[in-house]
């Protein structure tokens, strides 16, 4: 009996590896929709498939999505989403470098499990005083520890007092006094802290923080019971958070090759710039460009890559494997490829120029082993099927549209008949170059009123949250890989077998002569 494992020679003629099937296609620039996998043989049941991705040495994803650096996707509240789901944010520059710095500490303070630096009061404070400290920084909590200026630790400040009503008190007249206050000595948690800490509220039904401090009574922590739940349950998860070696949530952020007002490229500022983004914790910086295959591009990673040697570097975009090449020799680690896909972007019809992805991936793929960087896939995803395609030819896809309406995206819900939307827009938009982007697309901000916009600003309807868009992302990933046997991402990448699809064979892949009924 022949082996079931075995192809005939039918199935090889018709759907053929990457590099048969995109030389055949040579001359003819194919996207997603153009093309579909082959199923294969598969032991391998979807849920048992792993997802993980190396973007450089030391930067490891447990999913491979990443949310844009876009005005309208990804800020902390984003960044912080996509890190807990096991994928990756890219701040967005098109704000203060100052704020972006603050937006960076936002995501990497988020859970700490034990944070090692609480925000602390002091007892002469007003309640006033607390309040302005707490709508200035945007803290999500009320609850503060009070401490003298020794470190020595006085008490906590409850949240239900700080309230307009007690602004002119004094912290000191309503604090939880010390002998009150759940202390636990630090050297008690040395070895496990977070066990340590769910034994502890375990414990104490009710109690929601625990205050750590040495033996002369100095404040050395805070451990909140949220927090430890959370982490207690990623354990069980099957996407752990992305997290850095310090357990800190990984964070990206994108700078673009900034000029001075010469023209000339700001060294100083930029290297300043990305210096204290690494301070802060920053992953991996990303030179975000409309084309990464130019000077000012190439020179830009060069200059980051000597003064920080070690540091994470994504650069782009291009579509070319003489872009790759560019780009990996002058220092970036990952490459964004795609020119116009994006659901925002002219790019293609303002300058008639790009190229439809999945040609744009197969051309930067091939060039990209043989150069130590892997490939991005960057725009134009709507559905799980394009992330499955890109992810055959990618190690990791960008996405703008399929989260910018999440509630994490920045920005405010707009109703318009009775239907949520939330603003969109492309970085090459008037309204946001004239924010900040300009120099993404060769512009000067001041000169960007009177440049062709080579994207739009529009409205994406309102979803679910980034966990639902995810859980929904990943299981159709998942779902690819059954099908393709696949049970990482190296063997999706080798396993797939393509052929071209007509458009009625398109219109045969949509749901057809049925009337949907939404159910859930
Ligand atoms: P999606 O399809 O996920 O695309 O919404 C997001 C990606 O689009 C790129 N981008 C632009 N491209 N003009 C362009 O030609 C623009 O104004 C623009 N804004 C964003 C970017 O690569 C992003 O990740």
């Amino acid at each position: 009996m022949a082996n079931l494992r075995e192809s005939p020679e039918i199935d090889a003629q018709f759907y053929q590896p990457a590099e048969a099937f995109f030389s055949a296609h040579r001359g003819l620039a194919l996207t997603f929709d153009d093309v579909t996998l082959a199923t294969l043989y598969s032991d391998i049941l979807p849920r048992d498939t792993q997802l993980d991705t190396t973007l450089a040495e030391g930067l490891n994803l447990n999913i491979p999505v990443i949310s844009a650096d876009m005005d309208t996707v990804t800020e902390s509240r984003m960044a912080i989403a996509m890190a807990l789901n096991g994928g990756l944010g890219l701040l967005h520059y098109n704000m203060p470098e100052k704020q972006q710095l603050s937006e960076v500490s936002r995501v990497k303070c988020h859970v700490h499990g034990l944070i090692q630096e609480p925000i602390k009061v002091s007892p002469d404070q007003l309640i006033g005083d607390v309040l302005k400290m707490v709508e200035d920084r945007k803290f999500e909590f009320r609850t503060f520890p009070v401490v003298e200026a020794s470190g020595r630790l006085l008490g906590l400040l409850p949240g239900h007092v700080v309230k307009q009503r007690y602004a002119k008190r004094k912290v000191s007249e309503a604090l939880t006094p010390r002998d009150q206050v759940h202390t636990i000595a630090k050297r008690e948690i040395a070895k496990d802290p977070i066990a340590r800490a769910d034994r502890f509220f375990t414990d104490h039904p009710g109690i929601h923080k625990l205050l750590v401090v040495d033996d002369d009574d100095k404040l050395h922590g805070l451990f909140t019971m949220s927090d430890v739940e959370r982490i207690t349950q990623e354990k069980k998860a099957q996407f752990k958070p992305a997290r850095d070696a310090q357990f800190r949530l990984v964070c990206g952020a994108a700078v673009s090759a900034t000029r001075n007002m010469f023209g000339e490229l700001d060294r100083d500022r930029i290297v300043n710039h990305v210096g204290a983004l690494v301070e802060r914790g920053t992953d991996v910086v990303a030179v975000s460009t409309a084309h990464g295959f130019s000077r000012g591009v190439g020179e830009t990673v060069r200059m980051i890559r000597d003064a920080f040697p070690s540091l994470p570097l994504i650069a782009g975009n291009v579509t070319s494997a003489a872009g790759v090449e560019f780009l990996a020799e002058s220092g970036a680690n990952a490459i964004k490829v795609g020119q116009g896909p994006g659901s925002i972007c002219t790019t293609r019809v303002v300058a008639g120029v790009g190229v439809p992805q999945l040609t744009a991936l197969y051309v930067c793929s091939r060039v990209a082993e043989a150069k130590r960087v892997i490939v991005i896939a960057d725009g134009g995803i709507t559905k799980s099927g394009d992330v499955v395609k890109a992810l055959t030819l990618a190690q990791a896809v960008i996405c703008g549209g399929v989260f910018a309406g999440t509630p994490e995206s920045p920005g405010q819900i707009l109703e318009i008949n009775g239907q949520l939307y939330k603003q969109y827009r492309g970085m090459g938009s008037l309204a946001a170059m004239k924010a900040g982007s300009a120099a993404r697309y060769g512009h000067s901000t001041s000169a960007a009123a009177k440049v062709a916009p080579e994207g739009v600003e529009a409205l994406k309807e309102a979803t679910g949250s980034v966990d639902a868009v995810l859980t929904q992302l990943i299981g159709g990933i998942q779902s690819g890989m059954g099908y393709l046997g696949a049970v990482n991402l190296a063997q999706l990448r080798s396993k797939a077998r393509y052929i071209r699809v007509s458009p009625a064979g398109m219109r045969e892949a949509e749901t057809h002569d049925v009337v949907e009924v939404k159910t859930g």
